[in-house]
């Protein structure tokens, strides 16, 4: 009975990181590479995505409430889960740390940047160009914010590599070594789109 609660929350947990937390942050990567034709394509993005209708709902119901439920079990997996040094090979065995690592520094980093942007947005502040150039001229800043950037693109790339063999997409050793090079790719596509945007702001 137990048993069968937690294989249902590790099937939640894996689906929300794909849909929608991940075409969630896909989106938004998208959206804020708008910065590198300048100031104004940019906040014409970002008002229109806020403008969006019932932006409330999709906000809580798209993105707060699947990334609350995702990060907490996720912290629980993380600290509970027993390496599987004997199930694959050296490679896999590192990946399966760093996806645990990186997801702990995702929460920091989504935690720090949603308190500087969003929060400050509810608060009155008006959320821009100016504030996100404000914010990385400091090059504390802007270290902190390409490391939880391609932190966060690493998580997501390497877990739909797990997420592939989690619901039976990728079963064999080659359909898992394809997925391998595949994930890569979105990796270092949408680490060039994050990085490349948080230097149009600097
Ligand atoms: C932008 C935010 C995030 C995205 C897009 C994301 C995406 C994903 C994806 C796609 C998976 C693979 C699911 C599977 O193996 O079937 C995953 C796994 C995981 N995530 Fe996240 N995640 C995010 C944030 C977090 C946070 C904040 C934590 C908190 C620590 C976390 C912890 C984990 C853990 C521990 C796993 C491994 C699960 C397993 O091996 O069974 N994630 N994530």
């Amino acid at each position: 009975m137990a048993a069968n609660r937690e294989f249902q929350y590790r099937r939640i947990h894996s689906l929300l990181g794909v849909i929608p937390i991940g075409i969630f942050l896909t989106q938004h990567l998208v959206v804020n590479h708008f910065a590198t034709k300048g100031e104004e394509s940019f906040n014409q993005a970002a008002h229109f995505m806020e403008s969006l209708p019932f932006r409330y709902a999709l906000e809580i119901f798209i993105i707060f409430l699947p990334i609350v439920f995702h990060a907490i079990y996720g912290l629980y997996i993380a600290f509970t889960a027993k390496t599987n040094v004997n199930n694959y090979g050296f490679f896999r065995n590192w990946m399966f740390i760093l996806q645990r690592v990186s997801g702990v520094i995702t929460l920091i980093f989504i935690t720090w940047h949603v308190w500087e942007t969003r929060i400050q947005a509810a608060l009155g502040k008006e959320v821009d160009f100016q504030m996100m150039e404000r914010i990385l001229s400091n090059p504390a800043m802007l270290a902190f914010y390409i490391v939880g950037v391609v932190f966060t693109i690493f998580h997501f790339a390497n877990g739909l590599w797990s997420f592939g063999v989690s619901w039976g997409l990728t079963v064999t050793p080659r359909s898992q070594r394809i997925s391998t090079y595949v994930t890569l790719a979105i990796f270092l596509a949408l680490t060039f789109v994050g990085v490349r945007t948080l230097f149009a702001f600097a």
